[in-house]
């Protein structure tokens, strides 16, 4: 059920180490609360990624996060129809979407479906200075995979749980 009250007060921004509580976060997955924890910050700093957090009227505490990096695409991996239509270049320029997670006593109250919709948006920009031509992730479990798919996302046959949509459909859903 989409608490409209509760996104209302949602801020989304950069990860700021001196501001966000990062050890209190937990969405239910450790591999993602470890990677906030323990990984992200240091990864930033070093500009392995970038990291947007979710918190109620910009406080300290962490409600949801989403991580993005660049990345390059191993063409070889992509269905034949799909290849025909890309440059002949080993690789395609892509974002890929590290991290979506929501702490757990506020998911089902759609900021899941916000946090993508803010990373949508930030990519088509991103897209606009840098070319990339998919958004890539891999999903970690099924009811995942099915929130992407309704959103565009499509399986990459052979290397599941790889899924990807093109920045042209992106761009389109974002009203760009
Ligand atoms: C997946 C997740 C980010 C969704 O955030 P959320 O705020 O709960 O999502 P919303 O309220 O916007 O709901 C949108 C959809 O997310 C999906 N979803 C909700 N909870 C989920 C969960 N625990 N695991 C996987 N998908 C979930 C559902 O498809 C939901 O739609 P529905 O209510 O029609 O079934 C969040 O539940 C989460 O952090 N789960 C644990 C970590 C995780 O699985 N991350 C995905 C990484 S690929």
């Amino acid at each position: 059920m989409i608490n409209r009250a509760f996104l209302a007060r949602i801020r989304i921004g950069p990860l700021d180490r001196k501001k966000h509580d990062r050890a209190a976060f937990s969405c239910g997955e450790e591999r993602l609360d470890n990677f906030l924890r323990s990984v992200a910050a240091r990864q930033q700093d070093d500009d392995h990624t970038r990291v947007y957090i979710a918190s109620l009227d910009d406080g300290p505490a962490i409600a949801g996060f989403y991580a993005l990096n660049a990345h390059a695409i191993d063409a070889a991996t992509l269905p034949p129809e799909q290849r025909r239509k890309l440059p002949s270049y080993p690789t395609i320029p892509a974002i890929y979407l590290s991290v979506v997670a929501v702490a757990r006593e506020q998911q089902g109250k759609g900021l899941g479906t916000v946090l993508l919709a803010d990373a949508f948006k930030r990519c088509v920009s991103v897209a606009g200075q840098v070319g990339a031509h998919f958004i890539v992730l891999d999903a970690l479990n099924e009811r995942a995979a099915r929130l992407y798919r309704e959103l565009g996302f499509v399986d990459l046959p052979g290397h599941e749980p790889r899924m990807l949509i093109k920045m042209a459909v992106v761009r389109k859903a974002a009203g760009k």
